[in-house]
């Protein structure tokens, strides 16, 4: 599939969309100030599939994450805004990701993987 491009500056802070790139689900959160401090202070080595935040989003883009929305469990698509994390809940089986989309609970295996993307712009990425 071809790249794609999401302009970003109608998705205000604290919101997310959804699009699609190669037929799967992808998640663009905008994410607050609470947000991203709650996916930097986390203890690293505790998480079930250890990442820290820096390693997910765009140094100078850190408020963007940028996840596959496919629950790494049995391939569900979770909540965005669900779940004691404040991150994606996934509804078939209870797995609950963070603000970092983390996995933090629940039976899935690893984190929602970051998709191959660039910041084309302050305002717009490409997918791809
Ligand atoms: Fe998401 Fe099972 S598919 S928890």
């Amino acid at each position: 599939g071809a790249p794609i491009e999401v302009d970003l500056s109608p998705i205000a802070e604290g919101q997310d969309i959804k699009v699609f790139w190669r037929g799967k689900p992808i998640f663009i959160s905008h994410r607050t100030k609470k947000q991203i401090e709650e996916a930097r202070n986390v203890n690293v080595a505790s998480l079930p599939d250890p990442q820290p935040d820096s390693a997910r989003v765009k140094e100078g883009h850190d408020q963007w994450l940028v996840v596959i929305g496919i629950c790494t469990h049995l391939g569900c698509v979770p909540i965005a805004h669900e779940g004691a994390y404040d991150g994606f809940f996934c509804p078939c089986h209870g797995s609950v990701y963070d603000t970092s989309g983390r996995i933090r609970q629940g039976p899935a295996p690893s984190n929602l993987p970051v998709p191959p993307y660039a910041f084309i712009s302050d305002s717009k990425i490409k997918i791809g």
